[in-house]
């Protein structure tokens, strides 16, 4: 496995090779979550690219860019056991050459003005212009990302839709723990307490899914119920909402849904969401 920190690495080990190419864009810390994205990449494609990139740009003020956990040497061991053919771990200075001067960003207008997009002004202009930057360097034939983050995967489809960039992108289902917490490097952040309470929002994602399965279409009276459901157990909820496939306002005569939460717990603010209906595998 080859490590690289520059483009003109990337550049000369992209052109030594044939065969498909599939990125794999993370901020490291890796764990089964993106492991997952990689068996995926590994599956689907000839060499696979796993970049390890903590972006400044996505992160607001006061948010955790500083103590976001940084673990290259641990990741770098990881992807050389999963196969990987290279990591690519650049600089700020390599990806923002300007500094905080950056003149060109990314907007994806409407989907991010909902959600987290609405709770964390500018985070999805951050990973779209990040994202771009990074399938400009690697072009590959596919990139990978988890639907636990699943408004930033329709960011993604929707920004290389509209400017017509030639990527595949691939969504993978979530990783949870044995108890239903979605997999994040996030929940390092839980201290005991909150590392008991915190698969509550899976189990309210869960009760939500199953009564939109069973036919029930009082979508204001769902949500306050996860809502509170949350409340009771100790979160602190940023939203709980039920919304269409394409996080279109969702209506009583549509049968797929997404429901998607995001609550602090603690120092943590956990995101997960689910499919309704559930998929049977
Ligand atoms: O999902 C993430 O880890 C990040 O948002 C991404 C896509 C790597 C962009 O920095």
């Amino acid at each position: 496995m080859r490590t690289l920190h520059t483009a003109d690495d990337l550049k000369a080990w992209r052109a030594q090779g044939a065969g498909t190419i599939g990125l794999v864009p993370t901020m490291g810390n890796l764990h089964a979550g993106h492991m997952a994205l990689v068996n995926a990449a590994r599956d689907a494609c000839d060499r696979v690219v796993v970049s390890i990139f903590v972006n400044p740009l996505q992160f607001g003020p006061g948010e955790d860019l500083d103590s976001y956990p940084r673990t290259l040497d641990a990741d770098i061991a990881a992807l050389e056991n999963a196969g990987v053919d290279a990591v690519f771990a650049p600089s700020v200075a390599q990806m923002y050459p300007h500094g905080g001067e950056t003149a060109t960003t990314v907007r994806v207008r409407g989907i991010t003005d909902m959600l987290c997009g609405s709770r964390r002004p500018g985070h999805f202009e951050g990973v779209a212009t990040i994202v771009t930057k990074l399938l400009n360097l690697v072009c590959p034939d596919r990139a990978f990302f988890g639907e636990k983050d699943f408004q930033q995967l329709a960011v993604i489809r929707r920004m290389v839709e509209d400017l017509c960039m030639g990527v595949r992108i691939v969504g993978v289902p979530t990783v949870r723990e044995a108890d239903g917490l979605a997999r994040s490097s996030r929940n390092q952040y839980l201290d005991e307490d909150a590392r008991r309470r915190a698969p509550t929002l899976a189990a309210a994602l869960a009760d939500c899914r199953e009564r939109l399965e069973a036919g029930e279409r009082d979508f204001a009276g769902l949500e306050a119920r996860g809502w509170a459901r949350l409340a009771d157990a100790g979160f602190e909820p940023d939203y709980f909402e039920i919304r269409g496939p394409a996080l279109q306002v969702p209506s009583a005569e549509m049968t797929e849904f997404r429901v998607l939460a995001a609550a602090f717990l603690g120092k943590a603010r956990l995101l997960d969401n689910v499919p309704v209906p559930e998929p049977r595998t």
